[in-house]
């Protein structure tokens, strides 16, 4: 959810500001960017260097700032409009105060006032500052301008006391920015498990038997069902691509056998499969010890066995599931599609042909008919496969809110 989004953290000056630290490292672990604004007092809490060390980021203090000798002005509209998100964690009573009358003494309420997108705060205080009246206007205030109220947690606080008032703890503030931001996306709640790229099947300690699998298709797939809110597990054969963000589960294989038995670990859990992988339907019925020896005579023979068919066998154990395989054709491409479709007990196949040019393997693009069970089907150009995933998700997504 938070993947890509620039995220602007305002640090006041409350005892809970030593655990922004964390909370800036779960913010870039999701995949944020992250720039810090803090008040004065704050920095005696935490300190700057600790911060911009985390971000990458420099932190920003005051309207001013030096920069090689000279003054520079820190611009604190265009602060506002980077923002995707705008968390004040620590929020103490004073600046929820100010927040609230439009008081605009430091950088950090200047930049609260640019921005414009959604605003998020996490109060921090001593419970009978966090019950008193005044404290209550501010949480009400500020919620009827439309900012978001990550509540306080109750527990011991600084002073001593125990009771309502500490700053929720970075990983639920991180929960709630997720459960927050992911309302909405058709596909929140939503367990998905793709299959991607090509499996290898040893024949000797060096050699084995593959395909031109990339694994682009699959990988495009399931970085836009995290987009659209899914939890998603990638099961993916070998292949040079990788996975920017920790809120996908890539699981690497590198047999059908380990494809097999990754994808039924997590089966049962999921709603939704997509087979993007091209599994190799047979391996070598023996793979040898030793480096296999050139022999005399021009031929070599090796024997070979069927492989376990992982999307027939989801469809054979299929429950709630929405099933979706690719089938790959180089001829009678719709006919041996429905084939599959109802042989492999699927909801949908997304049909590709060799025949067509910016298709198939080793190509960044793609060209696709979606088939599902109800003969309902949609044929679409040739296009780049982030953008094939995109159609792809569309197309089951009307199909699961049906
Ligand atoms: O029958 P065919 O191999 O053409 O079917 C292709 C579909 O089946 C793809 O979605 C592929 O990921 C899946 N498949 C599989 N296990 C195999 C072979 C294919 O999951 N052993």
């Amino acid at each position: 959810m938070l993947s890509g989004k620039n995220i602007l953290l305002g640090i006041t000056g409350g005892i809970a500001a030593y655990k922004t630290s964390f909370l800036v490292r779960l913010l870039i672990k999701a995949g944020a960017s992250v720039k810090v604004v803090m008040t004065q007092s704050a920095s005696s809490f935490v300190t700057p260097l600790t911060l911009s060390t985390l971000s990458k980021n420099p932190v920003l203090l005051d309207f001013i700032h030096e920069e090689d000798g000279s003054l520079s002005w820190n611009n604190h509209v265009e602060l506002g409009l980077w923002a995707d998100v705008m968390i004040i964690a620590p929020a103490t009573a004073n600046t929820l105060s100010k927040m609230a009358n439009g008081n605009c003494d430091n950088l950090l309420l200047a930049t609260y006032l640019s921005a414009k997108c959604p605003v998020f705060f996490a109060p921090a205080m001593d419970l009978d500052m966090y019950k008193h009246p005044s404290t209550k206007t501010s949480f009400e205030k500020l919620q009827s301008f439309g900012n978001i109220m990550i509540p306080a947690e109750s527990g011991e606080l600084a002073s001593g006391l125990s009771g309502e008032g500490r700053m929720a703890e970075p990983e639920n503030i991180l929960a709630f920015l997720e459960n927050h931001l992911g309302q909405g996306l058709p596909l929140q709640g939503k367990r998905v498990l793709i299959t991607a790229g090509p499996t290898h099947e040893a024949l000797d300690p060096v050699r084995f038997l593959g395909n031109r699998s990339t694994g682009t298709m699959g990988f495009e797939l399931a970085k836009k069902a995290q987009e659209l809110g899914a939890e998603v597990v990638l099961v993916s054969g070998p292949t040079t691509l990788t996975i920017a963000t920790s809120n996908i589960n890539l699981q690497r294989v590198s047999t059908a056998e380990e494809m097999y038995l990754e994808v039924h670990k997590y089966y049962s859990y999921c709603d939704i499969f997509i087979g993007a992988a091209a599994v190799a339907d047979y391996r070598p019925k023996t793979i040898s010890e030793q480096k296999i020896k050139k022999k005399a005579g021009d031929e070599m023979k090796i024997e070979l066995e069927r492989t376990k068919d992982i999307l027939k066998s989801l469809g054979e154990a299929k429950k709630h599931q929405f099933l979706v395989g690719f089938a790959l054709e180089t001829e009678n491409e719709l006919e041996h599609a429905k084939d599959k479709l109802a042989g492999k007990n699927l909801d949908a196949i997304i049909v590709n042909s060799l025949n067509n040019k910016g298709a198939g393997f080793g190509t960044l693009t793609n060209k696709i008919t979606f088939l599902d069970k109800n003969s309902g089907s949609k044929t679409f150009d040739v296009k780049a496969k982030s953008e094939v995933a995109s159609d792809i998700w569309e197309e089951i997504i009307k199909r699961i809110h049906v």
